[in-house]
């Protein structure tokens, strides 16, 4: 299927995990991709791995300066982005007795104030027809245990998929949210938790997953291009759940 043929998407936190399988999906349907990620390493590995059609740079999306200057970077490549996949990011967690001020900043900064900036940064690269899609997560209405902080940002995410979709939709661009469940990426790497916190982790959770085993990146990337493709024209302010069930067994 050759459905983004000469398109660009712009993905934010695209050198990894889902972010990169969207970006190697959109590529591989016509497409180009521009990446952004938090470090020239992670960023060049990836392009490397992409190969052809893609472009990136480093850019942090919990730092204002950066997202202000993320227009001027893309359009070095491009002077439109047909879509824009809100992705960059990573999970904390905490109890609510120890998480302190620094905690709540650095998710809520990275993930509701990077997702808001960066939208309206990318705004004036994108006309009718274009599409954005939000990565949230399912726990943004579950009441997992230490996830306080980073539900409540997902969760202010699930509510611009509902604005925005107000507030774009004079100027056709539809704005859809994809909410993963468990996915195997290098995520839990920035978790604070160790190697065998992790392991103890995926051990507990597997059983709780009706599907009986975490998601891949690629079922992601599956799901945002469909969002973001023609045959989901008639959809509009959606958030499209792929948790293997697991939100919906709890
Ligand atoms: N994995 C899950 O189970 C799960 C479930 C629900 C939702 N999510 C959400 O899915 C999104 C992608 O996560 P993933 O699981 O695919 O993780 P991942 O494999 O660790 O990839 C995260 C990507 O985001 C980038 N990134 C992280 N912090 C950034 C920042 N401050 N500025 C710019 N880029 C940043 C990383 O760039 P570098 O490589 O340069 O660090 C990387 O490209 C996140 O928003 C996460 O909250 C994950």
């Amino acid at each position: 299927m050759q459905r983004f043929k000469n398109k660009f998407i712009l993905v934010t936190g695209g050198t990894n995990g889902m972010g990169y399988a969207t970006a190697e999906q959109f590529i591989k349907e016509g497409g180009n991709a521009i990446i952004t990620g938090r470090s020239i390493e992670t960023v060049h590995r990836a392009l490397e791995q992409l190969g052809k059609n893609s472009y990136g740079f480093v850019s942090n999306t919990a730092n204002m300066m950066d997202i202000l200057l993320l227009q001027e970077k893309v359009k070095q490549y491009t002077p439109h982005i047909d879509v824009l996949f809100v992705n960059a990011g990573y999970a904390k967690f905490s109890s609510v007795e120890i998480a302190d001020e620094s905690h709540f900043d650095e998710l809520f900064n990275m993930i509701v104030k990077g997702t808001f900036f960066t939208v309206q940064q990318i705004l004036p690269l994108m006309s009718n027809g274009s599409s954005i899609v939000l990565n949230t997560s399912v726990v943004n209405e579950m009441g997992m245990l230490n996830f306080s902080v980073y539900s409540a940002a997902k969760a202010a995410v699930k509510s611009f998929i509902k604005t925005f979709t107000t507030e774009f939709t004079e100027k056709g661009i539809r704005v859809n949210g994809v909410s993963p469940g468990y996915i195997k990426t290098n995520g839990f790497n920035n978790t604070g938790l160790n190697p065998k916190q992790i392991e103890d982790v995926i051990k507990n959770v597997i059983p709780t997953i009706p599907l009986k085993r975490f998601g891949a990146p690629s079922e992601i990337a599956h799901a945002v291009l469909f969002l973001a493709s023609d045959e989901a024209s008639y959809i509009h302010g959606t958030e499209l759940i792929v948790d293997g069930a697991f939100s919906v067994f709890k």
